[in-house]
């Protein structure tokens, strides 16, 4: 009201735009004294009405563009934009968090009190969000519903409408084969932030993490890789520079640090605008951004698609991805070049021509049998694409993270190597118990996952739940994996003719148990536990 005081001369409503005025913008540069001077009288008394009648009408009106900013509490901020069209007790729209894009599918209730479902499409499936929310004194107020709890209730404010829009479309460079860089000749070994700490990592963290696996036989073990995932980014300086935030004060530094510890560094980034959770990607910097990471010692890229989701169609990602992997190349270091793009428009096909060394091949794994178990046992038809310097990819791991028994982290061990996966352990090696040391560390498992040959096993014989899976291996012994997926311990019984292996065997050794026998029949019969595995390798 302050405002329409003082509006007989001053006063502005934007002619035609009914968004203006749902939003209270009421702007007072638009009719100068100059111009009302020249509008009758009676015409501004109609104005004026019209003014008081509008604001007065949309007073409790959700329609406009809020954001909630969210401090990440290392000195970035996480911003969510909620667009809304409030007609009746309709309301439309989208919700936009970092860059992902939800368009709003259903709402109940109106200013007082309502709920909003949006969902945005990923890939076959799509991903959903809810917010219940009111008018709180001109702002919004906000609670995510989430299936376990409610989020904390927060506070929106308006903002213009533009803002937060979607940076222009860059043309992704015409497809072209990007040079192999010689890298991964057997699948990458290490550890990375995300599956244990998500979004709490920081410098310290990735010392202690580097100290431990230095001193604790990982290192001499393979796993040489110390991979940052998402959350480590800041802002970019004056001139486009890529910053880390807070958390890590000084990347150069840290990678010294790693590389002094006989280690190597990696980190993670996004081809949009954003990465998954909402930090810094390299979209149109990624040169610059390939110079910096060279710059800082950086031995290792994932990159993530996430952020590049409402930017360019899933169609686009090789021509996006090879942007990044000449990025690379040209910087001059050698960066292992890692795909994360959940494995669609079967980048198995494309991912080495793009200068990948390894791509996912699945959507995100949990420590959960059902996961894991899902994701490793789906892998089969993709064993014709593996081969050195280049491969699948099922995801990190989650041994030692806590929801699984030894049993299942050893078939998980065991899958991956028989898949010749990337090793790329996700628990805390700060503190892990015996046990998982020595999953993770079984120097004859690990000699199957970097077995030269690269070949990834195939499924060889099945009956139900039970399973044997065969690799061939450099020196021409075979590998043997007699998996139970059955929750009950079964006894596994199969001819080795059956399972493809024609001579019978001289001797098997099993990579568990550290045992051999030369007494080998016609046929293998084990009992293996629920969940369980029987490792071998065979001459
Ligand atoms: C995606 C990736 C994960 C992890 C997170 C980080 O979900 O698939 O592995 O990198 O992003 O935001």
């Amino acid at each position: 009201m302050g405002r329409l005081r003082n509006a007989s001369f001053t006063v502005k409503v934007d002619a035609g735009s009914l968004q203006e005025f749902d939003q209270h913008s009421v702007r007072t540069d638009w009719i100068t004294p100059d111009h009302a001077k020249r509008i009758p009288n009676h015409t501004m008394k109609f104005f004026i009405f019209l003014c008081l009648l509008a604001t007065a009408c949309s007073a409790g009106d959700l329609t406009g563009n809020w954001l909630l900013a969210t401090p990440n509490g290392d000195g970035t901020t996480r911003r969510t934009y909620f667009k809304l069209q409030q007609r009746g007790d309709r309301i439309t729209g989208t919700i936009r968090w970092t860059l992902h894009l939800f368009s709003i599918t259903q709402s109940t209730g109106g200013p007082e009190n309502f709920t909003i479902t949006a969902s945005m499409p990923i890939g076959p499936s799509e991903r959903r969000v809810t917010y219940r929310g009111k008018l709180v004194g001109g702002e919004l107020q906000v609670t995510e519903i989430k299936a376990q709890a409610p989020g904390p209730t927060m506070m929106a404010h308006r903002v213009p409408d533009a803002e937060g829009a979607l940076p222009a479309r860059i043309e992704p460079p015409a497809l072209h084969p990007v040079h192999d860089n010689g890298l991964a000749r057997t699948p990458p070994m290490g550890w990375n932030s995300w599956n244990k700490f998500a979004n709490h990592i920081d410098d310290a963290t990735v010392r202690g993490i580097a100290d431990a696996m230095a001193s604790n036989g990982m290192r001499d073990a393979g796993y040489v890789y110390v991979n940052i995932d998402d959350t480590w980014e800041g802002e970019r300086d004056a001139r486009g520079n890529i910053q880390p935030n807070r958390k890590f004060p000084n990347m150069k530094a840290l990678a010294d640090y790693v590389h002094s510890k006989g280690l190597k560094l990696g980190i993670y980034s996004s081809p949009g605008p954003n990465t998954c959770e909402g930090y810094e990607g390299s979209y149109g910097h990624e040169e610059q951004d390939a110079r910096t990471y060279a710059a800082w010692g950086i031995d290792y890229l994932k990159y993530d698609w996430c952020g590049a989701f409402t930017i360019y169609k899933d169609s686009e990602m090789q021509a996006v991805y090879q942007k990044m992997g000449d990025a690379l190349l040209a910087s001059g270091r050698s960066i292992v070049y890692s795909l994360c793009q959940y494995g669609f428009e079967d980048v198995w096909k494309w991912g080495p021509s793009v200068g990948g060394n390894l791509w996912r091949t699945a959507g995100d794994i949990s420590d959960s049998w059902e996961s894991m178990s899902r994701i490793g046992f789906s892998q089969e038809r993709l064993a014709p694409y593996a081969r050195p310097g280049h491969w699948n990819d099922p995801d990190m791991l989650e041994i030692g993270n806590g929801h699984m028994s030894d049993t299942e982290y050893k078939t998980h061990m065991s899958l991956w190597s028989m898949l010749a996966a990337p090793l790329i352990a996700g628990n805390d090696v700060r503190a892990m118990s015996t046990s998982i040391h020595d999953i993770l560390t079984n120097p004859e498992v690990i000699a199957i996952d970097q077995d030269k040959a690269g070949h990834q096993a195939r499924r060889v014989w099945q009956s139900g739940q039970q399973e044997v899976w065969s690799r061939e291996l450099a020196d021409g012994d075979i590998a043997v994996a007699v998996f139970n997926r059955a929750p009950q311990v079964a006894r596994v019984t199969f001819r080795w003719a059956d399972a493809g292996i024609r001579k019978t065997p001289s001797r098997i050794r099993d990579l568990w148990r550290h045992n051999e026998s030369k007494e080998c029949g016609v046929e293998y019969s084990a009992e293996v536990p629920g969940h369980g595995v029987e490792l071998l390798r065979i001459r």
